[in-house]
């Protein structure tokens, strides 16, 4: 089932959210994304740890991807992006911090997935596994048609990805092409599932994602198989969502978040 939050401020409802997780579940294995769009939620989680509201001593990470091949140390890498966004600010344990390696041989990709997968499996399985979603409804890197029951593995980055990518890097051709990404059928695996999307380049993959036909064209659309998914975006990403069947104040989601919202099955 999805829930779909819509709010003006998806980094706090989305860090309470993570923070209810954290405190029912002090050792939760959380799934986290990199990208522009959970930037503020990460922010509001280093405020929490700083005003010691919340802790992650004894949490356990994965990531959902990483570009192929790069070096850990390069500035856009997705470690580095972590360092930067969240780890080198929280309590973290940097021994429970796991991101796909960048540069595996690429011979050794296939055996590198196997052992990701088993350190999830061996870490209890993903808790609550944080998604954006790309402008071609990308989940991870699993770009379509992607298959709803893969497993973390080697990946070609579509040209749509690079695109919206070469955004962070000085030219379109310093982009990487690959990745190795955990697959739909990792993310699924997961107890619950929070995706989050803001803007108008994101309406129509949140339209297909929520309300269009569950096909491997559109690789979030995978999510109306899974029994706990919460959407949480703002009015532009919603924008071609069918009209608000439903209207819940607040409270009544027990987030004790003050501003309306508005919440579809
Ligand atoms: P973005 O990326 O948050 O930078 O838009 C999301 C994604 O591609 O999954």
């Amino acid at each position: 089932m999805i829930t779909t939050i819509i709010t003006d401020d998806i980094a706090s409802y989305a860090a309470q959210l993570i923070g209810e997780q954290l405190r029912a579940k002090p050792k939760s294995v959380l799934g986290l994304a990199t990208g522009s769009t959970p930037i503020s939620v990460y922010d509001r989680l280093i405020e929490m740890v700083q005003c010691d509201t919340l802790s992650f001593k004894n949490v356990v990470t994965f990531n959902l991807d990483e570009y192929h091949p790069i070096q850990a140390e390069d500035p856009q890498s997705y470690m580095s992006f972590m360092r930067e966004h969240l780890f080198d600010h929280i309590d973290i344990d940097k021994m429970n911090i796991h991101i796909p390696n960048g540069m595996v041989p690429a011979e050794d990709v296939a055996d590198f997935a196997i052992q990701y997968e088993k350190a999830i499996g061996d870490a209890g399985g993903i808790d609550l596994q944080v998604l954006g979603i790309g402008s071609n409804g990308h989940i991870a890197f699993n770009e379509p048609p992607s298959e709803f029951d893969s497993r973390t593995r080697y990946v070609s980055l579509t040209d749509q990805t690079i695109a919206d990518n070469a955004r962070f890097f000085e030219r379109r051709e310093d982009v990487p092409i690959h990745a190795i990404t955990m697959g739909i059928g990792t993310i699924l695996a997961a107890r619950r599932i929070l995706m989050l999307a803001t803007g108008p380049t994101k309406a129509m993959a949140i339209k297909n994602a929520i309300e269009g036909s569950v096909s491997t064209a559109c690789p979030a659309s995978a999510l109306q198989l899974h029994r706990a998914v919460t959407v949480v975006i703002d009015a532009n990403a919603a924008a071609l969502l069918m009209p608000v069947t439903a209207v819940l104040e607040a409270d009544e989601t027990n987030l004790g978040i003050q501003d309306e919202h508005h919440i579809w099955w």
